[in-house]
C-alpha cells in the first residue's frame, strides 16, 4: 500500500504534494513525510500520524522556495508506524531520498551488506535500504539513472519508488515494479504519482507506466526508459475523461456515504450498453466472439470475493457454467490444476491488488483465459487481463468498498445472462430478471434515505453488544459475509457472517441476549429454511433483525423484529439488501464515533501480501 507523488515545476511543490497526497490518504494513513530541495539542500519533513501532523508541521517552516519534491503516506509493512520509520528515506550520507509504495523482500540481505560497506540505518525499513542502496551504486556509475536502474535491478519484490537528490535538483525519478505509478503531464510540470487523483487538478494527460519501466521528469520534460537497459522507451499519453467532482465528497459527511447513495447510478452505468430493456437481451461487447467457458473460476479478495461467491450460483444457475469462486490469497499457494476451456474471472475495484494479481498471473502461466473485472481503468489487472470489463462505477474513495460491489454484482449477473441467451428453457427467466433490474436503480434511490434511518435506529441499539451474527443462505449467504465485514473493518465490533445452516454446527453456542443476529431472509425457496434456523436463534433468547421482504410481519417469531424492504425478483433482492447492510455498518462505525472513511489498520489499495 502507501502513496507516492513527485512533481517537478514552476509551483511551490511542498503544498501541491500535500494536497495530492490528501488524496492518496485512501492507500495509508499512519504516518507521511514530505522531501524537497531547497537552497541546494535535501531536506525532509515528516510526522507519525494523520496528515495533519505533517501539515501542522511544515506550517511551521519556510518551505515555499521548492518547485520540486516527492512525499509519501504510509500503510507500514517495515516497522512500527513512527516518524523514524516515516517516508522519504534518505541514504545515510544525505545524499538522496526516496519513497517507497511495496515490499522490497531481500532487504535484510542488502542491509548486511551496506553495513560492512559502512552506510548506517535509522529506521526499521526496508525502503532506507533501498535508499543506501542507490547511494552504494552512485559510486561507481556514470549517472544518477544508472544508480537509480542498477540498485532496482538487485531488489527483489515490489515496488513502486521517487526519487530526489541535489546532484539533480530539478529531477524525479521513479520506477514500478507490480505497485501502480503513473505520470501526470503537464504544461511546464510534470507528476508522478500512485493514483491519477493525486494530480488530476492540475492534468488529465496521463502515461501509464509498466512493470519494469523507469521514468525521470524535469518541469520541462518526461522520458521513460528500460530498467533493464535503460533504453528509451516510446510511451502515449492518455486523456483522462473523470473530473475531481467524482471524487469529491458532494455534501456528504463521508466517502463512504456518498458512494453508498451513489450506487443506483452505479448499476445503471454499469448496464449502460450491455442491457436491453426493450428486446430483452444482454450483450457484453467484451464477451463477443468469446466461447462459453466450460468452466469458471472467480478470483478475488474481501468485498470483491463476495461478489465473486453472490455470482457462482448465477452463473451456474442461468448460464449452466460449472463456478466456483476462491480467496486470491489461497489461490495462488495452490498448485491449482486448470481444466481446458477453464476461464478464470479476476475481480478487483482497485484493480491493484497483490494477491489478485499474483492470481492472474498464475491462471495466466497455466494457459487459462482470464477475464478482468475491474473498476479502474488503466490498473494493472485491467491492462494484464486477457480481457477487461469495466465495472463503471467511478472513483471509490472510501476504504470501504460499498458501490464497487454493487457494480461488480451487476456486471456479473449480466455475464451470467449473457452467457445464458442460447439456453431456451432460460429466456422467460431473463426475460423476468431484467424487467426487474431496469427497475432497481429507481427502487434503491426510493428505498435509500429510510434505509439510513432504520439502519441509525439499528446501530444505536446494537452498537455496543459483544459482537453479532449476519446469516443467510444460498445467495444471501455471501451478503451475510460481506455485511459482517463491513461491521469488523468499520466499527470494530467482533461480527461474524455465517452460512444459516451451519449455525447449529457450533456457533449457536454464543448467542445469548447481547448478541443479536441479522438475519437475511428474501422471499426465495430458502425462506422456510432459514426461517426455521431464526426459531433455534429466538429459542436461545438471541435478538434477531429480520431483514425481509416477505409480508408485512415478517417471520411471525418472538423476539424477532422486522427490517421491511421492498421486494425483487429472484436474486434481485441482494441489491436493496446489500446497501441496508452497509448503512447499517456506517451508523454504527458512526455512532461509535469511528472514522468511518479510514478505519484503523485499513487501506484502500492492498499492493501487499
Ligand atoms: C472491504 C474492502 C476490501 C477490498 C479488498 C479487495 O470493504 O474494501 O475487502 O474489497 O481489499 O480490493 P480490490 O477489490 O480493490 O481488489
Amino acid at each position: 500500500m502507501c502513496g507516492i507523488i513527485g512533481y517537478c515545476g514552476h509551483r511551490p511543490a511542498v503544498p501541491l504534494i500535500v494536497e495530492g497526497l490528501h488524496r492518496l490518504e485512501y492507500r495509508g494513513y499512519d504516518s507521511s513525510g514530505v522531501c524537497f530541495v531547497q537552497n541546494g539542500e535535501l531536506k525532509v519533513v515528516r510526522a507519525e500520524g494523520k496528515l495533519k501532523l505533517l501539515e501542522d508541521k511544515l506550517a511551521r517552516m519556510e518551505v515555499s522556495l521548492a518547485t520540486t519534491g516527492i512525499g509519501h503516506t504510509r500503510w507500514a509493512t517495515h516497522g512500527a508506524p513512527t516518524e523514524d520509520n516515516a517516508h522519504p528515506h534518505r541514504s545515510s550520507e544525505g545524499d538522496l531520498a526516496i519513497v517507497h509504495n511495496g515490499i522490497f523482500e531481500n532487504y535484510l540481505e542488502c542491509k548486511r551488506d551496506l553495513q560492512d560497506k559502512g552506510f548506517s540505518f535509522s529506521s526499521q525499513t526496508d525502503t532506507e535500504v533501498l535508499a543506501n542502496l542507490i547511494a552504494d551504486e552512485c559510486r561507481s556509475a556514470a549517472s544518477l539513472l544508472e544508480a537509480f536502474a542498477n540498485a532496482l535491478k538487485k531488489a527483489r519484490g515490489s515496488y513502486s519508488v521517487a526519487m530526489l537528490s541535489p546532484r539533480e535538483p530539478n529531477v524525479v525519478y521513479a520506477a514500478r515494479h507490480s505497485c501502480p505509478l503513473i505520470l501526470g503531464v503537464g504544461a511546464g510540470e510534470n507528476f508522478v504519482a500512485s493514483d491519477i487523483p493525486a494530480f488530476l487538478p492540475y492534468t488529465r494527460e496521463v502515461v501509464f507506466l509498466e512493470d519494469g519501466e523507469i521514468a525521470r521528469i524535469t518541469p520541462t520534460s518526461w522520458e521513460v526508459f528500460s530498467l533493464l537497459d535503460r533504453a528509451p522507451l516510446e510511451k502515449k499519453t492518455t486523456r483522462i475523461e473523470w473530473d475531481m467532482q467524482a471524487a469529491q465528497k458532494g455534501g456528504y459527511k463521508h466517502f463512504m456515504l456518498k458512494e453508498i447513495f451513489e450506487q443506483p447510478q452505479s448499476i445503471s452505468d454499469c448496464m449502460s450498453g450491455r442491457a436491453d430493456f426493450v428486446n430483452f437481451s444482454v450483450n457484453i461487447a467484451e464477451l463477443e466472439g468469446m466461447e462459453k467457458p466450460a468452466r469458471l473460476r472467480l478470483i478475488a479478495c474481501g468485498t470483491s470475493y463476495h461478489a465473486g461467491l453472490w455470482a457462482q450460483s448465477l452463473l451456474e444457475g442461468l448460464a449452466g457454467i460449472p463456478a466456483v469462486a476462491e480467496i486470491a490469497s489461497e489461490f495462488r499457494y495452490r498448485n491449482v490444476p486448470l481444466e481446458p476451456g477453464e476461464v478464470v474471472l479476476i475481480i478487483s475495484q482497485s484493480g491493484e491488488t497483490a494477491d489478485t494479481m499474483a492470481a492472474l498471473r498464475i491462471a495466466k502461466e497455466k494457459g487459462a483465459k482470464t477475464i478482468g473485472i475491474c473498476n479502474v481503468v488503466g490498473s494493472s489487472i485491467a491492462r494484464e487481463a486477457d480481457t477487461v470489463i469495466f465495472t463503471q462505477a467511478g472513483p471509490e474513495i472510501s476504504v470501504a468498498s460499498t458501490k464497487a460491489m454493487a457494480a461488480q454484482m451487476t456486471v456479473l449477473l449480466l455475464m451470467a445472462l449473457h452467457w445464458s441467451k442460447d439456453e431456451h428453457p432460460r429466456r422467460e427467466e431473463l426475460r423476468r430478471i431484467l424487467t426487474g433490474l431496469a427497475d432497481i436503480p429507481a427502487a434503491l434511490r426510493d428505498i435509500l434515505p429510510a434505509l439510513q434511518s432504520e439502519a441509525s435506529k439499528l446501530a444505536a441499539r446494537f452498537a455496543s453488544c459483544r459482537g453479532m451474527f449476519f446469516l443467510g443462505r444460498g445467495q444471501s449467504y455471501p451478503l451475510a459475509l460481506e455485511g459482517a465485514l463491513k461491521v469488523k473493518e468499520l466499527s470494530y465490533i467482533h461480527a461474524e457472517g455465517y452460512a444459516a445452516g451451519e449455525m447449529k454446527h457450533g456457533p449457536i453456542a454464543l448467542i445469548e441476549p447481547d448478541f443479536p443476529s441479522f438475519v437475511l431472509l428474501p422471499n426465495d425457496g430458502l425462506y422456510d429454511k432459514t426461517r426455521s434456523n431464526l426459531e433455534e436463534v429466538a429459542a436461545r433468547k438471541g435478538p434477531i433483525v429480520a431483514l425481509t421482504c416477505a409480508g408485512k410481519s415478517g417471520p411471525d417469531i418472538k423476539g424477532c423484529e422486522t427490517w421491511l424492504l421492498p421486494e425483487a425478483y429472484g436474486p434481485l433482492n441482494s441489491f436493496l439488501m446489500l446497501p441496508a447492510l452497509q448503512l447499517f455498518s456506517y451508523e454504527a462505525a458512526a455512532f461509535l464515533g469511528k472514522d468511518v472513511d479510514q478505519p484503523r489498520n485499513l487501506a484502500k489499495s492492498v499492493t501487499v501480501e
